[in-house]
């Protein structure tokens, strides 16, 4: 695991690694801007559920990269024999080829797990250079003030 992305305790990296089911928003956000046979990348799959779940819609070309290899051993093995692709990939600086994906998911934070402005800046640069043009990416972020308060 990355140095800079080692924040899990035990209990974290469990809740991440097994928790399964789409919330509600992400559903919402899935249903509603992604194509079903468009090429996916999800960055920070942790325990492949998104991926796992979006198969279950429908979704037909879905691969995923952690750069936690505890994460992609557990979504390799939860994810079996069906044609879901996991990888162990650092989201600052990704191997591949420019406009490789329609469409890419980096939701639960993926972005605020990266400690330093530079990191975050590669993260958003890959993931515009990997993207073919005109195509989705979901993102979301942590709440500041929330995270301050401790409520989010
Ligand atoms: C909160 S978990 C979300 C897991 C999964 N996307 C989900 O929603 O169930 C965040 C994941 O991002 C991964 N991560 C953090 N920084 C990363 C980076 N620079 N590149 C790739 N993955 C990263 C962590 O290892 C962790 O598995």
């Amino acid at each position: 695991m990355l140095e800079n992305v080692n924040v899990f305790s035990n209990v974290e990296f469990t809740k991440w690694a097994y928790l399964e089911e789409l919330k509600i928003e992400e559903k919402y956000l899935i249903q509603k801007y992604l194509e079903k046979q468009g090429k996916t990348i999800e960055a920070g799959t942790g325990g492949g559920r998104i991926l796992i779940e979006m198969q279950k819609l429908g979704f037909t070309s879905l691969s995923g990269f952690d750069c936690a290899p505890e994460m992609i051993e557990v979504a390799q093995q939860r994810a079996g024999n069906n044609g879901l692709s996991f990888e162990v990939q650092d989201a600052t600086n990704l191997p591949y080829e420019d406009s490789s994906f329609e469409q890419a998911i980096y939701l639960q934070q993926i972005i605020c797990f990266i400690q330093d402005d530079l990191g975050r800046l590669n993260a958003f640069k890959e993931a515009h250079r990997i993207l073919k043009k005109g195509g989705y990416i979901l993102f979301s972020f942590l709440c500041f003030d929330c995270r301050v308060k401790n409520i989010g």
